[in-house]
């Protein structure tokens, strides 16, 4: 009796590294799959990216550390690692109720309702891998890029989680207008999107044509504060 049960516990213990270390599956370029339908929530798109940012820094859910058999760096991992994901029941969803009830993400600001009800409702969708093309119509560079509507955002959704609170990774804080002027000016911003390797968001995929093109036009702007 209890030796079946120590093996159990040992299988569950080897399954669980054999789920997070095998396999590897590199960051991938989202599949563009056609336009943006606003009444639908994308994985790759809307998701993939807070995972990666708020959940993956070195110590945690990543490929490589996997925290309590817990990788998240993909959605492949993901699955594989937290069965439980596509559950729409709330209350048994592991990754919900770690959110809801902020155990995590760890050390850093709780996610908001509005983020949780986005993944919430891809959930409810079918929790496929699923992506759009935000410029299926063609990258609109004729509008002027403004910092609130466009930089900011886009920090805050690919870059805060690891690059904020007392300790940022790699010692770079990019959590106010300021501090994300400073590196822009320098060359550090969109060099580190533009590396052949360990290109940022770290661990994840890398920013598309368009997004890099408007950045790179406020940045040429003088980085204003618009
Ligand atoms: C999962 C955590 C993580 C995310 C997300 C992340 N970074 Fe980083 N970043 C790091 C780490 C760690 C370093 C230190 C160097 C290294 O280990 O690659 C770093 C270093 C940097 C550096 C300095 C070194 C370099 O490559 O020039 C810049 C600039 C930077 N990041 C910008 C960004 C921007 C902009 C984003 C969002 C598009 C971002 N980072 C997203 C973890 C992250």
């Amino acid at each position: 009796m209890k030796l079946t049960l120590i093996s159990g516990i040992t299988l569950t213990a080897l399954l669980s590294i054999y789920s997070c270390k095998h396999d590897f599956i590199g960051p991938t370029t989202p599949p563009m799959e056609g336009l943006c339908d606003l009444d639908s929530v994308y994985f790759q798109n809307q998701i993939m990216p807070i995972l990666i940012s708020n959940c993956t820094e070195s110590g945690c859910h990543n490929q490589k550390d996997c925290k309590a058999g817990i990788a998240l760096n993909s959605y492949s991992k993901m699955l594989s690692t937290v069965a439980s994901v596509t559950s729409n029941d709330w209350k048994k969803n592991k990754l919900i109720k770690s959110l809801e009830d902020g155990r995590m993400p760890q050390n850093k600001p709780r996610f908001s309702t509005e983020q949780i009800n986005v993944i919430k409702a891809w959930i409810t969708q079918g929790a496929s891998n699923n992506a759009c093309d935000e410029n299926f119509s063609g990258c609109d560079l004729s509008t002027e890029v403004t910092f609130s509507s466009f930089i900011n955002p886009l920090i805050a959704n690919y870059c805060k989680g690891c690059h904020s609170g007392s300790n940022p990774n790699g010692n770079i804080s990019l959590e106010n207008y300021q501090d994300i002027r400073s590196i822009a000016l320098d060359g550090r911003l969109y060099n580190s999107l533009v590396k052949s390797s360990n290109w940022m968001p770290k661990g994840g995929a890398r920013l598309d044509d368009c997004r890099l093109q408007k950045i790179q036009s406020w940045i040429d702007a003088g980085a204003p504060q618009n």
